[in-house]
């Protein structure tokens, strides 16, 4: 391999199910251990860390991390997923008991996100006080080339009309207006771009009425919006989980690598490997 190649790896939706997951866990400690003696630059995780929106799962995440050394911001990404922030089961007895006003619910919500982003606050800032929210872009230096990771949250919150599962995804305006600025586009012009959100821009379904409905619960709202954006980024790969299936797509000459579930195959990852700008190759592996 050339010596100025940066390894990436990308796991996603691991759906830890609180503190008795031991095999998951376990698991994880399998694959860090791998992507740390292979010697892999960076990792990625694109959400969904818990099944039920369990903090408990957010720690022992970050438990691995740390105890592999792979708690700092130029070593790991991890972003929330719709799984981290809600938890179905509450937000409809919530809303059957007291029906409550739709921005009790967007506060509620909120906060979660900035509790995400305050534990995970190493991984999102590089520092450990101080507010954290998205967007966000970490700029990667090595020595042959910078890499910068452009992170957007794509989690909205539940709604029973327009998001009765949770896992219709939303990039806000807000989030696309501040990447489309024309600071930000110059400040990645020279780096190997990244775009990393947790919902799929591709969810696929067949014609069958059945799958449309499905594929409705799960899609990103404004995907073409998201495109534009990266595209006005020039990045060169988008990486999102959400939909539960290692799979690579192109669309519009950006690759989208998904990262499938690491729930459903805790051997399976993505690695992506960088030589240049618009240089790269990408494979999913399986640990022996
Ligand atoms: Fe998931
Ligand atoms: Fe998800």
């Amino acid at each position: 391999m050339n010596p100025g190649t940066v390894k990436i790896a990308h796991i996603s939706d691991l759906h830890l199910l609180g503190k008795p997951d031991r095999r998951q866990l376990n698991n994880l400690d399998r694959m860090l251990d791998h992507f740390n003696n292979d010697g892999f630059d960076h990792l990625v995780i694109s959400g969904d860390l818990s099944s039920n929106a369990d903090k408990q799962d957010w720690v022992s995440v970050r438990e691995k991390l740390e105890k592999h050394g792979l708690f700092h911001w130029e070593k790991s990404t991890v972003i929330a997923g719709n799984h981290d922030l809600i938890n179905l089961e509450e937000e409809m007895r919530f809303y059957n008991a007291l029906n409550p006003f739709s921005w009790m619910k967007e506060q509620a919500f909120n906060r979660k996100l900035a509790e995400f982003s305050i534990y995970f606050q190493e991984l999102v800032t590089g520092r450990e006080k101080g507010s954290a929210s998205f967007p966000y872009i970490k700029i990667l230096q090595y020595p042959s080339l910078s890499v910068a990771i452009a992170v957007l949250n794509s989690v909205y919150p539940w709604h029973p009309a327009d998001n009765p599962l949770g896992a219709r995804g939303l990039i806000s305006i807000g989030q696309l207006r501040a990447m489309s600025l024309p600071d930000t586009v110059r400040s990645v012009k020279d780096c190997f771009v990244i775009g990393l959100c947790h919902h799929a821009y591709k969810v696929y379904g067949t014609d069958a009425l059945i799958d449309q409905a499905f594929d409705w619960t799960m899609e990103m709202k404004n995907r073409e919006e998201f495109l534009k954006v990266m595209k006005l980024m020039n990045a060169d790969v988008v990486l999102h989980g959400h939909f539960h299936r290692f799979q690579s797509y192109k669309v519009n000459g950006i690759t989208f690598i998904n990262g499938g579930c690491f729930r459903y195959d805790a051997k399976r990852y993505s690695r992506l490997e960088i030589t240049g700008k618009g240089n790269f190759t990408q494979q999913f592996l399986s640990l022996a």
